[in-house]
């Protein structure tokens, strides 16, 4: 129970920090370049001509800096943001209500935007496109049609999965933006400035052996900076340099990959159990005690960019790099 409540407590804490850690203006946000550029062009054309930017599909592995980027906008732009989620949008009702609570080129940020149901999509058609919201009120010969003005706003729609929006939805976004992994080096920038918000005393080179096993994510460099910075103050002198950044992801069981202990789980299945493979997703997902969608979402997105991992007809297949990787036999096919 103590140690339920103690574990809660270091969540909430965490997603405190992590908001703390976010950058506020394009100028404080490491990485994505091209994007970052872009939108800098279309945020200023959209604030001299005191109009809504046009709408935004970001898509991309999760952890990239899609909600960030969203906060940057709305900032930047000078208005407020308001956001939910795919699925917290059950009925056309509830899309209704947050409209209608929006102020004149305010930015709406759905996250997971392809887990929305179809008839609040429909909704959302006129709503992005003429600002306009079609509601129905009442039932059978007496019900109405009703057209409601929205004043004009943005949506930034985000996403892990682009080829599951629908291509109406799709095509009312003016702006459709990929977000890519982050090199090391811009992962080292954010680890610095991440150490230094939170008053932790890292050096070049403690900095270079977090952001290497990052797996190129923001959201999970910060994190092993954290619980770096612990083993750093109860077992060493606070100060994180490279024999310490090394010894302590050693103990968190991040390699020198990146890659933590459910990649591997999942690798060896399909070097063990299936000679390297192919094997189906769900059978993959039930071995390792995943659900399919995090294995395809999270987990898979790096192993294959990494090339641990591929993506066939018949299935997912283990590379000869991950049987290297782990010490194993090579797959023979
Ligand atoms: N913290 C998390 N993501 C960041 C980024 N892209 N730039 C700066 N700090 C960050």
């Amino acid at each position: 129970m103590e140690e339920r409540l103690i574990a809660g407590q270091h969540q909430t804490e965490d997603v405190e920090i992590e908001k703390s850690l976010r950058p506020r203006t394009l100028t404080e946000y490491i990485g994505q370049e091209k994007l970052k550029e872009n939108l800098g062009v279309f945020i200023e054309a959209a604030r001299m001509r005191d109009e809504a930017l046009d709408h935004i599909l970001l898509y991309g592995p999760p952890g990239l800096g899609k909600t960030t980027m969203a906060g940057i906008v709305a900032g930047e732009l000078g208005v407020n943001l308001k956001i939910t989620s795919g699925p917290a949008i059950e009925r056309a009702g509830d899309l209704a209500a947050l409209l209608t609570n929006l102020q004149e080129n305010d930015v709406l940020f759905i996250d997971e935007i392809h887990r929305l149901n179809r008839s609040v999509e429909e909704v959302l058609y006129p709503a992005l496109e003429d600002f306009s919201l079609d509601i129905m009120i009442g039932k059978g010969p007496s019900a109405r049609a009703l057209r409601i003005d929205l004043p004009p706003f943005t949506l930034i729609g985000a996403t892990t999965r682009a080829g599951q929006l629908s291509s109406p939805l799709r095509d009312r976004f003016g702006v459709i933006s990929r977000l890519t992994y982050y090199t090391d080096d811009e992962l080292g920038q954010i680890i610095t400035r991440a150490a230094r918000i939170l008053n932790v005393s890292i050096d070049g080179e403690g900095a270079s052996v977090i952001a290497g096993r990052s797996r190129g994510t923001p959201r999970i460099a910060n994190r092993l900076l954290k619980r770096v910075r612990d083993i750093a103050q109860v077992r060493g002198s606070g100060h994180i340099d490279e024999a310490l950044a090394g010894r302590a992801l050693d103990m968190l069981e991040v390699d020198t990959c990146g890659l933590d202990d459910i990649d591997r789980k999942l690798l060896s299945v399909l070097l063990c159990s299936f000679a390297g493979g192919p094997a189906g997703l769900d059978t993959l997902a039930a071995m390792i005690g995943e659900e399919a969608v995090t294995v395809e979402d999270v987990y898979e997105p790096f192993l294959m960019q990494q090339g641990f991992l591929a993506r066939t007809p018949k299935g997912r297949i283990a590379t000869d790099k991950a049987a290297r990787h782990l010490g194993m036999a090579l797959p023979k096919r």
